[in-house]
C-alpha cells in the first residue's frame, strides 16, 4: 500500500484563552482549537480543508508544519512524524498563507526569490532553473524584476506560491489564498493551482470557508467545526450527504377551493407554502412544495392538482446551494458531531 501524502490520527491542540486584564496574573481556560482530528489525504490529490472562521484551519496546518506542537495524537507527512521527524518534514513541505506579508517588498520579485532559494541551500544552477522554471508555471516572467511592493495582490499571491515550491515539495499547504483577491484573479489563482501547481503527483492541502473553493480545486474535502471533522469525501457526496428533504416550485392557474389542504394530505409532502401571484390580470399561485426524497410523491402530487382542475404552468426542482448545505452542517455539527464518514 503507498504511503499517504498526510495520515492525522486524533489529533488535539488547546490555547489557553486570555482571562482578561483584570485578571493578568491569573491563567485563562484551555479551550480546545483541535479536538481530536483524523483523517487521511492519499498523495497526488487536491484536498479541502473546508470551515467556517475559527475552525481550527490554520491551527491544522500549523501543525502539519511543525511550527506549533500538537497536545495529542500523530500527524505524518509522507509516513514522517511532524513532531519527531520536524526537519525533515519541513524539507517535504511548503506553506502559503492568504495573507502573504513575508516578503521582502524594497526587493524584486527574483531577488526574493533567490534569497529563499539561499535559504534551502540550493546550489546556484539548481536555484536559477527552479526559479525560471516556477515564474514560467505561475505566469511571473514579466514581473521578475519588478519590486515586491508594487505587485497587485494577485501577483503577490502567485509569488507567495513560487515561494512556497522554492525547494519543490511534495506537500504544499495553502491557507486561504484567494481570501484578498478579486473573482478574476482567484479564477486565474485556481487555474494556476490545478493545472500547474498540483501536477506531477504533488498533494496540495487547502484550507478554505468557501464551498465554491473547494467545489472548483478539490477531489475531496474534510469539513472541520470547532476543530473536529464533521464531514469527508468529495463535493458529491456531500451534496448527497444532506439531501434530507426535496423542494420544488410550481407555477399554477385556477384549481377548485381547498386544494391547498388536500396538498398537505399527501403522504411524503412535508411541507406547501402558497403565495398570489397576479400575473396579466389572472390570478397565478406560486407554490413551494417540500418532499421527503423517500416518498415519491410527485406523481401523486400532480395527478391531485390535474383532478382539482388547476392548471400547471411551470414545475422545478429547487437544488439547494453549496453553501446552504455547508451552513446547515456547520450549525448541525455545533448542536452535536455528526457521524464522521472516513
Ligand atoms: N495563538 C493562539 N492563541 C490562542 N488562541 C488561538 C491561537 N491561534 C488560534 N487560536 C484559537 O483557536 C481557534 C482556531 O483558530 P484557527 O485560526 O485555527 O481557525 P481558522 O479555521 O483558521 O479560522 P479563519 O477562517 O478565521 O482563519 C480559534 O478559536 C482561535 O481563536
Ligand atoms: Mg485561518
Amino acid at each position: 500500500m503507498t504511503t499517504p501524502a498526510i495520515e492525522i490520527r486524533d489529533l488535539s491542540k488547546s490555547f489557553r484563552a486570555h482571562a482578561g486584564w483584570g485578571q493578568l496574573f491569573r491563567p485563562g481556560r484551555q479551550q480546545p482549537a483541535l479536538a481530536g482530528i483524523t483523517m487521511t489525504v492519499p498523495a497526488g490529490q487536491i484536498f479541502g480543508l473546508l470551515g467556517p472562521n475559527g475552525a481550527g484551519k490554520t491551527t491544522l496546518i500549523k501543525v502539519l508544519a511543525g511550527l506549533i506542537l500538537p497536545d495529542g495524537g500523530q500527524a505524518s507527512i509522507n509516513g514522517k512524524d511532524v513532531v519527531s521527524e520536524s526537519l525533515a518534514v519541513r524539507q517535504s513541505i511548503g506553506v502559503v498563507y492568504g495573507d502573504e506579508r513575508s516578503f521582502y517588498w524594497r526587493l524584486s520579485l527574483l531577488e526574493n526569490l533567490r534569497f529563499y532559494a539561499s535559504l534551502y541551500r540550493l546550489p546556484a544552477s539548481l536555484a536559477q532553473a527552479r526559479i525560471a522554471d516556477l515564474l514560467a508555471r505561475l505566469d511571473l516572467q514579466s514581473v521578475a524584476r519588478v519590486r515586491m511592493h508594487a505587485l497587485s495582490s494577485g501577483m503577490k499571491q502567485r509569488a507567495a506560491i513560487a515561494r512556497g515550491l522554492i525547494h519543490d515539495p511534495p506537500v504544499l499547504f495553502l491557507d486561504e489564498p484567494t481570501r484578498a483577491l478579486d473573482p478574476v484573479a482567484t479564477h486565474e489563482l485556481h487555474r494556476l493551482v490545478r493545472e500547474r501547481v498540483a501536477d506531477q503527483g504533488r498533494t496540495v492541502l487547502i484550507a478554505t470557508n468557501t464551498m465554491r473553493e473547494a467545489e472548483e480545486l478539490c477531489d475531496r474535502v474534510t469539513l472541520i467545526n470547532h476543530g473536529a471533522n464533521i464531514f469527508t469525501g468529495s463535493i458529491a457526496q456531500l451534496r448527497e450527504r444532506t439531501h434530507d428533504a426535496i423542494v420544488y416550485r410550481l407555477v399554477i392557474g385556477g384549481g377548485q377551493d381547498g386544494w391547498p389542504r388536500g396538498l398537505r394530505a399527501i403522504a411524503g409532502i412535508q411541507g406547501v407554502s402558497v403565495d398570489s401571484v397576479d400575473s396579466v390580470g389572472e390570478a397565478v399561485r406560486q407554490l413551494e412544495v417540500t418532499m421527503d426524497p423517500k416518498a415519491s410523491a410527485l406523481p401523486i402530487m400532480m395527478r391531485y392538482l390535474v383532478e382539482q382542475g388547476a392548471e400547471i404552468q411551470t414545475c422545478t426542482r429547487q437544488a439547494r446551494t453549496l453553501d446552504e448545505i455547508f451552513r446547515e452542517l456547520v450549525q448541525e455539527s455545533g448542536r452535536e458531531v455528526l457521524q464522521v464518514a472516513r
